[in-house]
């Protein structure tokens, strides 16, 4: 017998879950969510926000620091690790507190639990308290259990100088020496914000780049930065093991090219990517098909299942937030009978190193591994009034769009307000926009986003402020 009966059961209150049991709410369905440790999940708890919390203040440290060069004065400015936090974690619990607020206004009940799929429309609950409750869904269960931090066996996490993302936007105390496992966003991200905050970086990357899946040239203004700023970045690299030291230090082997190094550090941060939490929550016995720990769904959310949907990172790549946002929202239309289906155009990415980097739709190499015959527009903010005011030149914008009939097919930035500026190329590859859209429509003087403008004029041969090909 089940202790309660809901239209829909969401398990997980990440960025996937959550934002799906709020929409079920608003079209008047009768929603439990169920979330094992604090609703807001990783990204709202110890990933995107917290981070980017710690990324800030490192990025206004940095300013600060070279301020002398354009007027701004601070003798001896440094870092609060313990004020940092606090100010970080008044953020989640702000964040947090809104999520649990918006579940009332909008009628979504919440149970804090671990959840296991029991039948094709049955959850078992084992709640904090204890107990353990059985319930039942009338339409459907939305899996939205997220993905776990990948632990390396020869680094397992102690908490305190192993660590993964989790404690690294915790940390109390600026460590002296960082080195970083994996040069992926994690790592180029945490490690920029602690270089700024004053740590000494080592970033091990196996593969022969690092931000492997942004076009190279992007990547390339990051690499350079960081190395200038003093990290270390080694490429075709392994971490092999470590000891510690009498002195309380980590002394890390690394393979780089057949050769064994020793790097010494005070913390290491393992950042070599994330797994799905598609398997061991019942779905395998139920038939649901799980592929690599991935939720396989269709256009709609749905698993081979009837009944049975899921989204974000439990379901497929990439692995972000706004994804699993969009999904959530899909899904929860298509579960109140509602025509719904993952169809965007393109899936924007943010990255917060420093320089930022933003992308949305076809990178230059992809159009070309397609087939696609392009052509290309760039714009660098060291052209741009706007990014030299705010002192930040290094970086670029490019687009991608079709040679012949000039339809815009990427954007992809590096530099300042990267992140905020992509949302207008993500809207135009929407709207299926050309670059005479984008080209023709006047941006305000003296911004950022003139750069969207100009490289879209560059593409078509008369951007103003650069030679054009
Ligand atoms: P990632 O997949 O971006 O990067 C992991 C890197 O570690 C790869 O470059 C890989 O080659 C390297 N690697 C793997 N094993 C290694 C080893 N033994 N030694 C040295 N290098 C090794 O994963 P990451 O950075 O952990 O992030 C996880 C996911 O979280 C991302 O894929 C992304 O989807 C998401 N994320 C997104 C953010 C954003 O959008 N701003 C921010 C943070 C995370």
């Amino acid at each position: 017998m089940a202790d309660k009966t809901y239209d829909a059961i969401v398990i997980g209150g990440g960025p996937g879950g959550y934002p799906c049991s709020i929409r079920l709410g608003q079209l008047k369905q009768k929603v439990l969510c169920i979330e094992k440790d604090e609703v807001g999940g990783v990204c709202l708890n110890w990933g995107c926000v917290p981070s980017k919390a710690i990324i800030a203040t490192s990025h206004t440290f940095e300013k600060v620091k070279r301020g002398t060069t354009f007027g701004l004065v601070v003798d001896n400015p440094r870092i609060d690790a313990n004020k940092l936090q606090d100010w970080k974690e008044g953020i989640v619990k702000k964040l947090t507190g809104g999520v649990r607020s918006l579940f009332k206004t909008n009628g979504v009940d919440l149970l804090y639990g671990d959840a296991r799929v029991t039948g094709p429309k049955t959850v078992s609950v084992k709640t904090r308290e204890g107990t353990t409750e059985v319930i039942q869904a009338t339409k459907a269960i939305v899996i939205a259990s997220g993905a776990t931090t990948i632990e390396i066996p020869s680094f397992k996490f102690d908490g305190k100088q192993i660590i993964g993302a989790k404690e690294a936007v915790s940390l109390r105390e600026i460590p002296k020496r960082m080195l970083i496992i994996g040069g992926g966003i994690i790592g180029m991200e945490l490690g920029g914000a602690y270089q700024h905050l004053g740590s000494d970086v080592t970033i091990v990357e196996a593969l022969p780049t690092v931000l492997t899946g942004v076009d190279p040239d992007i990547a390339a203004v990051v690499e350079r930065l960081y190395v200038k700023r003093g990290a270390k970045i080694l490429k075709g690299a392994k971490a092999l093991g470590y000891e510690r030291q009498q002195d309380g230090s980590i002394a890390v082997r690394i393979d780089v090219g057949g050769k064994t190094d020793t790097i010494e550090t005070d913390v290491v941060l393992v950042a070599v990517g994330m797994r799905p939490n598609g398997a061991g929550l019942g779905l395998e016995e139920l038939g649901v098909k799980i592929d690599r720990g991935f939720v396989p769904t269709d256009a709609t959310g749905q698993t081979n299942v009837p009944g049975i949907y899921a989204v974000g990172d439990c379901s497929s790549l990439p692995m972000l937030a706004h994804k699993a946002t969009k999904e959530g929202e899909v899904v929860a239309e298509v579960i109140a009978g509602q025509k719904a289906a993952k169809d965007w155009v393109a899936m924007p990415a943010a990255i917060f190193t420093d320089p930022e980097i933003a992308t949305a739709g076809l990178g230059e190499q992809q159009a070309k591994e397609k087939g696609i015959e392009i052509r290309i527009g760039k714009f660098p903010f060291s052209a741009l009034g706007r990014a030299m005011s705010v002192n930040e030149t290094d970086g670029f914008i490019k687009v991608v769009a079709d040679k012949k009939t000039h339809a815009l097919l990427g954007v992809h930035i590096v530099g300042p307000g990267a992140t905020d500026l992509i949302s207008e190329g993500t809207l135009a590859l929407e709207m299926h926009a050309f670059l005479e859209d984008v080209g023709l429509t006047v941006h305000p003087h003296p911004t950022l986003g003139e750069g969207m403008m100009e490289a879209s004029q560059n593409a078509l041969g008369h951007a103003i402020h650069v030679m054009n090909r």
